[in-house]
C-alpha cells in the first residue's frame, strides 16, 4: 500500500468501517508505552548498558547470572511504576467498557500500564506476564501477584534510584562497573526453598499460559472479527505476531498503529489501514466514534 492509498493515514475511512464493527482485537507492544517514557525492545532504546535488552530476557541469563538479570527487571520495575499510563492506553480501557462482549485487547507489555488505566481484567489478555507477578524459577507452581515493592529487595536498590533530568543513572552507565549481587541476595521461593524468586514475566524460549491461549483462540474463533488494532509492535515474537492473520477473515481489516510501519505498508491487503504515528496521538482519533472525547486529564467518563 503506497502512502497514497485513501487506507493511509486516513481516519474518516477507519471510522466508516468502525462504526459497522462488532467485534475488535488489539494486540498491543512496546511502542503503546514509548509514549509514557517507557523504552521499546528493538532499536533505539533496546540496549540496556551493554547488553541487548532481549538477551537479558532468557531463562538461561537468570541462570548464569541471576543478580544482573534481577537488576535489569528491577530498573524495569522502577521505570514502569515511575510512568503513568498515556492517552493510548486510556483509549482501549474506554474501548473496553464500551464493548464489553466485543473487544478483546492482547497486550506484549508487562508494564502494568493497561490495568492501571482501568483496562477491564476480562478484556484484558497479557502474553507476556506482568512485571509485578514474582514466581518460582523452579516451576513449582509458586506466584505472588501484585507485588509493587520498589526496591524488590534490598540487594536491587540500586535499579530504584532517581536521577534529575539530564543526569544519567549511575546504574545505567556502562563506564561504570556493576556491583556483583551473589545468589543468595535473591529471595527464595517461599514455597519449594529450593528455586530463587524471578520475574513473572514470559522469557524467549518459554511458552505462554496455554489456558490463556486457548481463550484466546476460542474468542477468536467464536465470530467474525471486524477489526484487528495492530499496536505499537514490530509483530517480531510469535505466538503475538500471528494473531493478526489468525484472525483475519473475508471483510476484516488489520489496522497498523505505528510511528514507522514501513514492513506493515507493504505487507497491508485492500481492506487494511496503516496509520503512521504516535499511538498515544492516534488511538484517541481512531475510536472517538466509539469513546467519545477524553476529559481535560485524558481519560474517558468511566
Ligand atoms: N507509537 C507507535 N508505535 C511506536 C511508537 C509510538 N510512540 N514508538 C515505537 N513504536 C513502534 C516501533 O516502530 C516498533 O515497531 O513500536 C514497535 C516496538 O517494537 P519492539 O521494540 O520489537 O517491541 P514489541 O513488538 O512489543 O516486542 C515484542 O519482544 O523482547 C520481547 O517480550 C518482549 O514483549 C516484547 C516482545
Amino acid at each position: 500500500m503506497a502512502p497514497n492509498n485513501p487506507r493511509y493515514n486516513s481516519i474518516p475511512a477507519f471510522h466508516e468501517k468502525l462504526l459497522k464493527s462488532k467485534r475488535i482485537l488489539a494486540i498491543c507492544g512496546a511502542g503503546l508505552s514509548a509514549a509514557s517514557g517507557l523504552p521499546t525492545f528493538r532499536g533505539a532504546g533496546g540496549l540496556w548498558r551493554n547488553h541487548e535488552a532481549t538477551s537479558l530476557a532468557t531463562p538461561a541469563a537468570f541462570e548464569d547470572n541471576p543478580g544482573l538479570v534481577w537488576l535489569f527487571y528491577a530498573y524495569r520495575r522502577h521505570m514502569a511504576l515511575t510512568a503513568q499510563p498515556n492517552a493510548g492506553h486510556h483509549a482501549l480501557a474506554a474501548l473496553a467498557r464500551k464493548l464489553p462482549g466485543g473487544f478483546l485487547c492482547l497486550s506484549q507489555n508487562v508494564d502494568g500500564l493497561h490495568p492501571r488505566a482501568g483496562h477491564p481484567a476480562e478484556q484484558l489478555r497479557l502474553l507476556h506476564g506482568s512485571l509485578f507477578d514474582i514466581k518460582c524459577n523452579e516451576y513449582c507452581g509458586w506466584i505472588q501477584r501484585d507485588n509493587f515493592d520498589d526496591p524488590f529487595c534490598p540487594a536491587l536498590a540500586a535499579a530504584s534510584v532517581d536521577v534529575n533530568p539530564g543526569e544519567t543513572l549511575p546504574l545505567l552507565d556502562p563506564g561504570q562497573p556493576l556491583a556483583e549481587i551473589p545468589r543468595k541476595e535473591i529471595p527464595k521461593c517461599p514455597n519449594c526453598t529450593a528455586g530463587l524468586q524471578r520475574p513473572g514475566v514470559v522469557w524467549f524460549y518459554e511458552s505462554l499460559d496455554e489456558e490463556m491461549m486457548s481463550g484466546v483462540d476460542r474468542w477468536i474463533k467464536d465470530e467474525p472479527v471486524d477489526v484487528v488494532l495492530v499496536i505499537g509492535t514490530s509483530s517480531q515474537v510469535y505466538p503475538a505476531a500471528g494473531y493478526a492473520e489468525k484472525a483475519r477473515g473475508k471483510n476484516t481489516s488489520v489496522v497498523t498503529v505505528n510511528l514507522e510501519p514501513e514492513g506493515e505498508v507493504k505487507l497491508a491487503r485492500k481492506q487494511d489501514f496503516v496509520f503512521a504515528g504516535d499511538a498515544a496521538v492516534l488511538l484517541p482519533q481512531l475510536l472517538e466514534p466509539i469513546i467519545g472525547k477524553p476529559r481535560r486529564d485524558g481519560t474517558y467518563t468511566p
